[in-house]
């Protein structure tokens, strides 16, 4: 098979099926299979929590797009990242990067540290700090890159090469690039994890998560907590993420395209106080992001001036752009992540600015994305 990614995005995992040719893969909406006799199972199916072919077919298509040997997907990106976790068995020490999104601080704060995990934080942009906290000999190392929502870019090959000589294993969540954007398991890392509800679903229509590595131990432990908990992503779900993962790479290119324009915008704007965006030459992640990202994708934070009370003026009238959370489809989002996606930070000691708004440029004309953009900035301009 080419190792081009918009030909492994419609092709791996996705030979037609066998019976009929259809060349899309069947929704094996069933819970069950016929065995012929006791244990006669047929290639293997017993039970759909198990094993489904709809879900064997996205695993092994995402597997193949992270140039993974194992895919494993799970309900939602939260049930990737608790499966990922319960994987590496019990009491284990983490260190994570200080930017993480807060749904994945509060599993680490309010669910794992309470069952005995220990979870250091440090901004692993910086590799000093990296070195200095790898000398606690943390079993992982958790990195999210580009970060949620504050777009810092770690660099992946400089901190596998810290955590492995301490014999640390490396996750990425790079649900903000996507594989399109970004390889983690190629820079070293152990596993790469995703929300599949964002850029690799792409239509905002269905939430799911994957996990992907080449490490044979470990991805039977997370096929066996897959099974034995059960977060499963129902067929119909598969089918859906598998068919947005086909046009991931003509997404992307919109996306980055788009977001590219209107932060060409943003930083031209009185109103704006900082854009946090890898594209920019002045962005401190950007040198990095160059080397390791293909683009820069289509994620962008930008600072108002005005504080709360702006940002909150510029989110009353956004012209295209939906006020929600989530991210990655291909609609325009816009949110306040200190109030929304980013709440549940609240009291951990590294809240994001209060006058922080998140973009998540979808695949629009880009002159109806930049109108709400207007707007959204004239509203601000009303309140400061
Ligand atoms: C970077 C990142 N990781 C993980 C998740 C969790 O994914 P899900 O919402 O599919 O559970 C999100 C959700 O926003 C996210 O942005």
């Amino acid at each position: 098979m080419s190792n081009h990614i918009e030909t492994l995005a419609i092709h791996a995992g996705q030979e037609p099926e066998p019976i009929t040719g259809s060349v899309n893969v069947p929704i094996f909406q069933t819970s069950t299979y016929v065995q012929d006799g006791v244990g006669g199972m047929r290639n293997g199916h017993d039970y759909s929590r198990t094993i489904n072919p709809t879900r064997t077919a996205l695993q092994q298509c995402l597997a193949a797009l992270e140039g993974g040997r194992h895919g494993v997907a799970f309900s939602s990106g939260m049930a990737a990242i608790s499966g990922l976790m319960g994987a590496f068995g019990p009491m284990t020490r983490v260190l994570a990067m200080n930017d993480v999104y807060g749904g994945t601080y509060r599993l680490f704060s309010k669910v794992l540290e309470p069952q005995g995990h220990a979870f250091e934080y440090a901004d692993l942009t910086d590799l000093e700090a990296v070195e200095q906290a790898i000398t606690r000999r943390p079993a992982i190392v958790w990195v999210e890159t580009p970060t949620n929502p504050l777009l810092k870019v770690v660099d992946i090959a400089a901190v596998v090469e810290r955590a492995h000589a301490v014999g640390a294993k490396v996750v990425v969540d790079s649900t903000f690039a996507s594989p399109y954007l970004q390889s983690p398991l190629a820079l070293g890392a152990d596993v790469v994890v995703h929300s599949t509800t964002k850029y690799i679903g792409g239509h905002s229509d269905v939430v799911g998560g994957i996990a992907v590595t080449s490490d044979d131990a470990l991805a039977e432990r997370l096929v066996f907590l897959q099974n034995a908990i059960g977060s499963v992503p129902a067929p119909f779900d598969c089918f859906l993420t598998l068919r947005g993962a086909k046009t991931l790479a003509i997404r992307m290119r919109e996306h980055c395209a788009n977001a590219a324009r209107i932060v060409e915008h943003l930083v031209a704007s009185p109103v704006v106080s900082h854009v946090l965006y890898p594209g920019l030459e002045s962005d401190p992640g950007h040198a990095v992001a160059a080397r390791q990202m293909r683009g820069f994708g289509g994620m962008i934070s930008f600072r108002v001036h005005g504080g709360r009370a702006a940002a909150d003026r510029a989110l009353l009238d956004t012209g295209v752009w939906s006020l929600g959370e989530s991210l990655g489809g291909v609609e325009s989002l816009v949110e306040h992540p200190g109030a929304m996606t980013h709440a549940s930070l609240d009291g951990s000691g590294f809240e994001v600015p209060d006058d922080l708004i998140r973009l998540s440029a979808g695949i629009e004309h880009v002159d109806d994305l930049l109108e709400g953009v207007e707007r959204m900035l004239a509203g601000a301009a009303r309140a400061s």
